[in-house]
């Protein structure tokens, strides 16, 4: 059974504490893959099942755990930002028919979907955010800045920075990040190049400037929204964050440091060269 010699052990950690109940199959706005989904309305709970290993499995729930915590953090710093950056919190690993991670369900609609909506319907779609007037092509621009501050300051790389995998509840202002498989957060344990880290990280910067071209250029000006995304670059408070605690804490917790799949590091060698 893969490279684990106590994985009954390790999974025992890792189970759901208490049965959910009505579980029920889900469909996804977007998703291009064949894992299968099934969500638990009452308890806020986002199943996501799929055939791969431990060791990608574990990888996730690790980078949606750290990621979660370092999130949550400043977000808690920027409530004047009025919009909550989110990044879902894992709860548990099963083996069903595939391996399941079990996560907080996250609101809103991926963000690639509003490049369907119509310049009338975007225009009517004004928040105000530090007392300036934003519509909501433009939010998506700022937020989208916001969380590439944080994301470089905190050396994040997602891997997969589709616009899929950002979501905007825009009832309850709240903005987050999913996909979390190819993601890594710089610890020095693994042995990666702090300066290449930096590149892919920089690259992804770059593809989500030409996603905000692509997908909603015929509802804004590309101009503006770069505008919106710089001046989101500059507004976070930033606070000093030990990552290395978190990794502590996790190890107490479920006793693995999860290993980096090989896919997470050709992603980010992939990433940085192309910058
Ligand atoms: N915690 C969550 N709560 C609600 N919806 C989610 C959550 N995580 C993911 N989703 C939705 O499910 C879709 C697929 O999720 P994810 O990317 O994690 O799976 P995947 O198997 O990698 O699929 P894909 O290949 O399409 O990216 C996302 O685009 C998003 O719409
Ligand atoms: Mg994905």
């Amino acid at each position: 059974m893969e490279n684990y010699k106590n994985l009954e052990e390790i999974l025992e950690k890792f189970k759901l504490q208490e049965n959910l109940r009505y579980v029920s199959p889900y469909k996804p706005l977007e998703k291009d893959t064949n894992s299968n989904f099934f969500v638990s309305v009452e308890e806020g709970t986002f199943i996501k099942e799929k055939a791969r290993s431990y060791e990608k499995t574990f990888w996730e729930f690790y980078m949606l755990w750290v990621c979660n915590r370092i999130f949550e953090k400043v977000s808690r710093k920027n409530k004047d930002l009025q919009v909550k950056i989110k990044v879902p919190e894992p709860y548990a690993i099963e083996k069903n028919e595939n391996l399941r991670i079990y996560m907080e369900f996250i609101p809103g609609i991926p963000i690639k979907k509003y490049s369907e909506k119509s310049k009338e319907w975007i225009d009517e779609k004004v928040i105000k955010i530090k007392k300036k007037k934003l519509n909501l092509i433009n939010l998506l621009a700022f937020m989208l800045g916001v969380v590439d501050r944080i994301k470089s300051n905190y050396y994040i790389f997602h891997g997969d920075m589709d616009f899929r995998h950002v979501m905007f509840d825009f009832k309850n202002l709240i903005f987050s990040l999913v996909g979390f498989d190819k993601a890594f957060v710089y610890l020095p344990e693994y042995n990666i190049d702090k300066k290449i880290l930096e590149r892919a990280i920089t690259h992804e910067r770059e593809k989500t400037l030409a996603n905000l071209e692509d997908k909603f250029s015929h509802l804004k000006s590309y101009g503006e929204m770069v505008y919106f995304f710089n001046k989101g670059r500059d507004s976070p408070r930033l606070k000093n964050i030990n990552i290395e605690n978190y990794v502590k804490e996790f190890y107490q917790k479920y006793n693995i440091i999860p290993k980096i799949p090989k896919s997470v590091l050709d992603r980010i060698k992939e990433a940085a060269e192309k910058y």
